[in-house]
Order: C-alpha cells, then sequence, then structure tokens
C-alpha cells in the first residue's frame, strides 16, 4: 500500500522536479493529484511515463489524501496550505511562509531528520531556501567535529531559483543583446540580468541586508544550531540552474583541510570533488540533475586559527527545493504514516 499523494504547482519549475524525482526514487505513489491555478487547467505534465492533466488548486478537496508537496509561492500557501492540513493531508511546503514558524518544523533530512516529530501541531512541514538547503548538507558534519562559531558566505544563485519568469526573463534579455532590435529591459530582476550580476535577491531589510541573506541567518540557526553565527552576501547570476557558494567557517577547534575533506566525503548527500588542477571542482551547469551537494575548493583560511574555505555548489531546483521536499515525504512515510 502506498500514498495518495497532492503537488501543488505542477506546472512550475519546483513541481514539475518533484514529479521528476518522485517518479526516479520510486516514491510509493498509489494515487497522484497535480494541482495549479485555474488559468492551466488541463495543461499536462509527466509523471514517469504518465502524462497527467492539471487540476484547480482552487476547488480541490484535500480530504482522504496523505501528504501534498507544496511549492506554489506565499501568497495562495497562506489559503490553501491551512485547509489542505485541516483536511488531515500533511503539507510539505516550499514557500517562506511557514519556514520561522516555531510550530513548524523545517528540515533538511540530512541534518535534522528528528525534527520530523514536530509535524503535527500544524500538520506542515516546511522546506527551507535553496542557498540554505545546500550550505547546511556541507556545514553539519563539520559542526559535529569542530563545532561552527561563525560562517561567511556569499552566493552566486541561478535565475530559476525566481521562477518560470526568471529564466525566460535570462534567455530574452540574452537574445535580444544578440538582436538589438528587440529590447528586453528587466523587469522580473531589478538590473539587467544577462551577461551581469545583481548583489540584490529578495527586499531589502532595515539593516540593509536582503531578505534572501536574513533567511540564511535564521534558517541555518533553526536547522543547524541557534548558536552560529551567519553572514551572508546572496548575489543573482545569469546561470539557468545551479547555485554555487563560497563558504568560509571558523571553528570552536582545530579542524585541517585533510580531515574536512574526510569527513565531507563521508558525509550524507555530499559529493567532494576537490582536484587541484585545472577543472578539478564543480560549476552550476555540472551539478543539474544531480542529487548531490558539491564540495570543491577546501582548503584552511590561514587568516584566522580554525579557519577553512570551500566551494559548494548544487541544483537549487533540486536539493534546494524539490529533491529536499520528496526527501521529507520520505522520511514522513518511513517514520510517522509507514504506509509504503
Ligand atoms: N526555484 C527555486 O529554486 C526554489 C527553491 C526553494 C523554494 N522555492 C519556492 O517554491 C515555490 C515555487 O517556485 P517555482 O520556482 O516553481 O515557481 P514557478 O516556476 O513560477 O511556478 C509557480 C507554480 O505555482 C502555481 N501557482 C501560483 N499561484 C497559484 C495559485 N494562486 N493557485 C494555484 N497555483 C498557483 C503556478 O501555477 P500556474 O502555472 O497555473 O500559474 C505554478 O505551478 C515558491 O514558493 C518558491 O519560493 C523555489
Amino acid at each position: 500500500m502506498g500514498y495518495r499523494v497532492v503537488v501543488a504547482g505542477a506546472t512550475g519549475n519546483v513541481g514539475r522536479e518533484m514529479l521528476n524525482i518522485l517518479a526516479e526514487r520510486q516514491f510509493p505513489v498509489d494515487e497522484i493529484a497535480v494541482l495549479a491555478s485555474r488559468k492551466s487547467l488541463g495543461t499536462e505534465v509527466s509523471f514517469g511515463d504518465k502524462t497527467l492533466k492539471t487540476k484547480d488548486l482552487a476547488t480541490f478537496d484535500f480530504s482522504g489524501w496523505d501528504m501534498a508537496l507544496f511549492a506554489i509561492g506565499s501568497d495562495a500557501t497562506k489559503e490553501y496550505a491551512p485547509k489542505a492540513a485541516k483536511a488531515g493531508c500533511v503539507v510539505i511546503d516550499n514557500s517562506s511562509l511557514y519556514r520561522y514558524d516555531p510550530e513548524v518544523p523545517l528540515i533538511v533530512p540530512e541534518v535534522n531528520a528528528d525534527a520530523i516529530e514536530g509535524y503535527s501541531k500544524k500538520n506542515i512541514i516546511a522546506n527551507p531556501n535553496c542557498s540554505t538547503a545546500q550550505m547546511v548538507v556541507a556545514l553539519k558534519p563539520l559542526h559535529d567535529r569542530a563545532r561552527i562559531k561563525r560562517v561567511v558566505v556569499s552566493t552566486y544563485q541561478s535565475v530559476s531559483g525566481s521562477g518560470k519568469e526568471g529564466i525566460d526573463e535570462l534567455w530574452d534579455q540574452t537574445k535580444s543583446i544578440y538582436n538589438p532590435v528587440d529590447d528586453k529591459p528587466a523587469k522580473k530582476f531589478t538590473k539587467q540580468i544577462a551577461f551581469n550580476v545583481i548583489p540584490h535577491i529578495d527586499v531589502f531589510m532595515e539593516d540593509g541586508s536582503t531578505k534572501e541573506e536574513w533567511k540564511m541567518v535564521v534558517e541555518t540557526k533553526k536547522i543547524v544550531d541557534p548558536s552560529i553565527k551567519v553572514t551572508a552576501t546572496c548575489v543573482r547570476v545569469p546561470v539557468f540552474v545551479g547555485h554555487a557558494e563560497s563558504i568560509n567557517i571558523e571553528f570552536e577547534d582545530h579542524l585541517d583541510e585533510a580531515e574536512a575533506r574526510d569527513i565531507l566525503r563521508e558525509a550524507p548527500g555530499v559529493m567532494v570533488v576537490d582536484k587541484r588542477e585545472d577543472g578539478g571542482y564543480v560549476t552550476p551547469i555540472e551539478c543539474v540533475g544531480d542529487f548531490a551537494t558539491f564540495i570543491s575548493r577546501i582548503r584552511q583560511d590561514s587568516t584566522i586559527d580554525n579557519g577553512i574555505n570551500l566551494w559548494c555548489v548544487s541544483d537549487n531546483l533540486r536539493k534546494g527545493a524539490a529533491l529536499n521536499a520528496v526527501q521529507i515525504a520520505e522520511l514522513l512515510g518511513n517514520r510517522v504514516l509507514k504506509k509504503g
């Protein structure tokens, strides 16, 4: 016996990837419903070798469904997640709406799987921000060994992190630069994204940081350890899929680079590719479609007592969103619902 699973936002980047991953990982599905907005009613999406037609989320009855993977943005989530949860269907949500709610667990299964026990307070589980998810997979095993004091991270985030419109804007703008009669001014992003980088993701906060940067700070504390200090600079780059991060970590205890490399090699969800030669590291384009978080350029930071630098790359639509959500669904199934 398997599960009755809903994917809400099935026409979006993350929703489509959720369907791919549920099929790839042979999640025990008895029945699946794919939902989107009314305007997409009947749109066909793929699930393994099947083609499914989307239904309207607004009129969907969640009663009798075991779990719903949501990837529809905060506004729609606010309206529909409580309805699903009330009907007894556990929501695994990709938006930021519930991430900071103390009654909702925020889970990266490789890091804090035990937090799943708290799901029943609201029948909702939150999935972290894409840039946080890949970073904490790398931080956790190092923290367990040498206690992280402080993290300084700069991100290089792909346009798919801002949805379908972000992908279209990079594509159209790149073409328009080669064909200047067809000008495509910035719309989704605040400045030209083609052949450029933009140090601004999400809205500005009072202290001058952006909300994306704030999310990395707060989510790392909730998922790994509230004592870890994080300072982040988040940058949008003209890459379609795959986020990269340059991470500097300061530890309480000494950790040399060889041991850090060995720890990361054994860590769940991590793949170390770190040859000190031309091309001996992973770039975003190479991580697309992969499950792993890739770590390269592991080296001592000689400017502080206990410091390590590394380069972290992952598919933001997978570990940063859809894969993590499916891993949470697996965890929920194995530990709580126990049907599959
Ligand atoms: N992309 C990432 O790397 C990433 C990472 C972590 C979290 N997330 C989060 O995941 C969510 C989806 O992101 P995305 O990149 O997949 O966006 P997207 O490509 O723009 O897709 C949005 C999806 O939500 C649906 N939707 C929007 N409003 C709706 C409504 N009122 N009722 C029903 N369906 C509605 C859309 O349906 P229609 O096609 O019918 O409009 C579409 O299926 C967002 O909350 C985002 O913050 C994304």
